[in-house]
């Protein structure tokens, strides 16, 4: 494959374009700390995501609403200062680009002067277009997110599969050739039916990444922690673990403090 082939010291979006096009698959995984971008910087993925969903996973919050621009800044230049290959995308924030396509393009360079990061992500279709354009037209790539989209979990009320009413999955069909058409680079389609994610990735030139949209899309993503089974108590049927990273620390965590109450450790060679 064309991509393989090249000495690519940087996963541009113009690689992910010709990824698809070669019909190489992309990975992505979010990250939101240093440490756990240095172990992604050791692999060979292809994209990180500094997703919202850091308001769940490092924040402890129900939903992804309350995470704020500042929030998102901090994760995501810790994130950039571990990656030099992968693409590294930002989600905007709720509240920072609905509605208002100037506050959008001012909360889109803040992240991009911010944080170094390469491009931003923000939820939903033709309602954002504006701010879409607007930003695309600073020349900051834009990734959309259709399907569930959770800054609208109080509009859907549940995280259930989207789209599985013609109406629904007509529209989302729209707003993904309106995302492409106003310049977008990626759209992520997140919990949709197989069958319409193959439709659109194939009505599409720019790649889709899917999580739980099934195999027909061009990349996978995945929230790094539920991968690696840290995540406690959320098992949705498209997530695959990798490991068992969470019972994994417990039972090192427990050890530690047995050892400690022993008086095992530090031992003779673990002391000055
Ligand atoms: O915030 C996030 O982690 C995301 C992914 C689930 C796509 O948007």
């Amino acid at each position: 494959m064309a991509y393989l082939q090249t000495d690519v010291t940087k996963v541009t979006t113009r690689v992910l374009q010709n990824m698809k096009l070669n019909g190489e698959k992309i990975a992505m995984l979010t990250a939101y700390d240093y440490s756990m971008a240095s172990l992604l910087e050791a692999t060979k993925i292809d994209v990180v995501l500094v997703g919202d969903s850091a308001a769940n996973v490092m924040e402890g919050f129900k939903t992804t609403l309350p995470i704020t621009l500042d929030e998102m800044i901090v994760y995501a230049s810790s994130v950039v200062r571990a990656i030099t290959r992968a693409l590294v995308v930002v989600d905007m924030p709720f509240g920072t680009y609905q509605g208002n396509s100037k506050q959008a393009l001012a909360s889109a360079i803040r992240i991009m002067k911010e944080t170094g990061a390469d491009a931003i992500k923000l939820e939903g279709g033709v309602e954002v277009l504006e701010s879409v354009q607007r930003i695309l037209s600073a020349g900051i790539p834009v990734m959309g997110h259709l399907g569930l989209t959770p800054q609208s979990i109080n509009k859907f009320g549940t995280y259930v599969v989207r789209a599985t009413d013609q109406e629904e999955a007509d529209r989302l069909k729209q707003d993904a050739l309106k995302l492409e058409e106003a310049g977008c680079f990626s759209i992520v389609l997140e919990k949709i039916p197989a069958k319409l994610a193959q439709e659109v990735t194939a009505s599409l030139k720019i790649p889709t990444i899917g999580i739980g949209a099934g195999a027909a899309v061009d990349g996978q993503v995945l929230v790094l922690q539920d991968m690696l089974g840290i995540t406690q108590q959320f098992k949705p049927r498209y997530l695959r673990t990798y490991g068992t990273f969470g019972s994994d620390i417990i039972t090192a965590v427990k050890k530690y403090i047995s050892d400690v109450k022993s008086r095992d450790f530090p031992n003779e060679k673990e002391q000055y």
